[in-house]
């Protein structure tokens, strides 16, 4: 029964996003490296007023970066970049966990203006 209620309230939770604070990048962009090294992944965030920028490494572009801003404003839609490259949509970062945590929805406002991730498949091409 305990179970049964924990499973209810974290699909309530799930479903309508309410246990999210901080709002994320897309963890990777659409642009595919290889079929074996999988998409082109975020390298460093920026975030400005009501709007984050997510960056990642450009495959057709190497050495340059794609960007793609997502803003409160738009309910956290793309507001700007290629709907080809960028996801549709920021993501939610219920607990707030450092690195990929530009906004806070609690405060509301950035939590920083800039955030370093570096990580698999973020490094310039
Ligand atoms: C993306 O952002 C980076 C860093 O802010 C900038 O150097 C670059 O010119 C931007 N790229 C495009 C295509 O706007
Ligand atoms: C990003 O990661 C690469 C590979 O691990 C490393 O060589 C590079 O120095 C890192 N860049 C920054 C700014 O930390």
């Amino acid at each position: 029964m305990v179970l049964f209620v924990l499973a209810v309230s974290l699909l309530l939770a799930l479903g309508t996003g309410v246990s999210a604070e901080c709002v994320a990048c897309p963890n990777c962009d659409y642009e595919r490296i290889s079929i074996e090294q999988g998409d082109a992944c975020i390298n460093f965030w920026t975030c400005s007023g009501d709007t984050i920028t997510c960056t990642y490494p450009s495959v057709a572009n190497p050495g340059t970066w794609n960007n793609c801003s997502y803003s409160a404003s738009t309910g956290w839609a793309l507001a700007d970049g290629s709907s080809e490259i960028c996801f549709s949509g920021a993501g939610a970062n219920a607990k707030c966990e450092a690195p990929n945590n530009p906004y806070n929805n609690a405060i509301p406002a950035c939590t920083a203006s800039y955030g370093l991730i570096n990580g698999t498949n973020g490094q310039l091409l």
